[in-house]
């Protein structure tokens, strides 16, 4: 809840997203490579996303749900901002991108192995060691055998402004810490953390660490991510 109303009042006044709507290059460069392993299973959704079922957890303003439709895929995103879901949908027209109000660390509304792709582009940070829990067990739920599973998340392992955080501005539960400008709580893995917790459901077919800056209030800051794809 009280993660939901900051969230809230950073999309009325942004300090840290973009509202870029399209992208990041490191989405498209996985989408590349998804439409291959499409190819390789044999599936029609190879040359366009053609009826696809995805779901983007932290839809945000829609960059990545409206453009996976926008390839034709059959697109839900999850969003506990109102004003991020507004914007998604008008910048949706009429893709027909499904735009839900909901918890991604809630029981989801899907039945079981409905999606053949669930994303997670930088939007699980935020949740607490049980939502998590939950968050796990429900996108393992809906993702169909074969499924995958693509997720960018905050790396903790040399990255600087992390464990200045970590020592300065510590949360409650581990490697968590508040950010100063938003009261934001965010977490940061390392890679064995988030191997031993992700690998419990799924098979990590790939972990790249990245770079790439971040901007809150106006001040950037580098930070390191993981770039993760996974398969149920
Ligand atoms: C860093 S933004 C990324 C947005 C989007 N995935 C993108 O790549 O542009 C994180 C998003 O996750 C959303 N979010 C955070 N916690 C959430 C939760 N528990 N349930 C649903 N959405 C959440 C935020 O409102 C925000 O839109």
């Amino acid at each position: 809840m009280v993660q939901e109303k900051i969230w809230e009042k950073e999309y009325r006044n942004p300090k840290l997203v973009t509202g870029h709507d399209k992208p990041q290059s490191v989405f498209l460069k996985f989408l590349k490579w998804y439409k291959k392993y499409l190819k390789i299973h044999g599936s029609k959704a190879s040359v366009d996303l053609g009826g696809l079922k995805v779901l983007d957890l932290g839809s945000g303003t829609g960059r990545n749900a409206n453009y996976l439709a926008k390839k034709r895929a059959d697109v839900f995103g999850m969003e506990i901002s109102q004003t991020a879901i507004d914007t998604a949908k008008t910048r949706a027209g009429n893709l027909g991108v499904k735009y839900i109000k909901q918890s991604i660390g809630e029981k989801y509304p899907f039945e079981n192995e409905y999606f053949d792709l669930v994303i997670d582009i930088t939007s699980s940070n935020s949740l607490d060691e049980k939502e998590r829990e939950t968050y796990l067990l429900e996108v393992n739920r809906v993702l169909k055998k074969d499924g995958i599973f693509f997720v960018r998340a905050l790396c903790k392992d040399g990255d600087k402004n992390a464990q200045f955080l970590l020592k300065n501005n510590p949360a409650k539960e581990k490697d968590t810490y508040i950010m100063p400008e938003t009261g934001l709580v965010e977490r940061v893995f390392s890679k064995n953390d988030f191997v031993e917790m992700y690998s419990k459901y799924f098979k990590i077919l790939d972990m790249e660490k990245t770079e790439s800056y971040s901007t809150v209030n106006g001040r950037v800051f580098k930070r390191k991510f993981w770039l993760v794809t996974m398969q149920k």
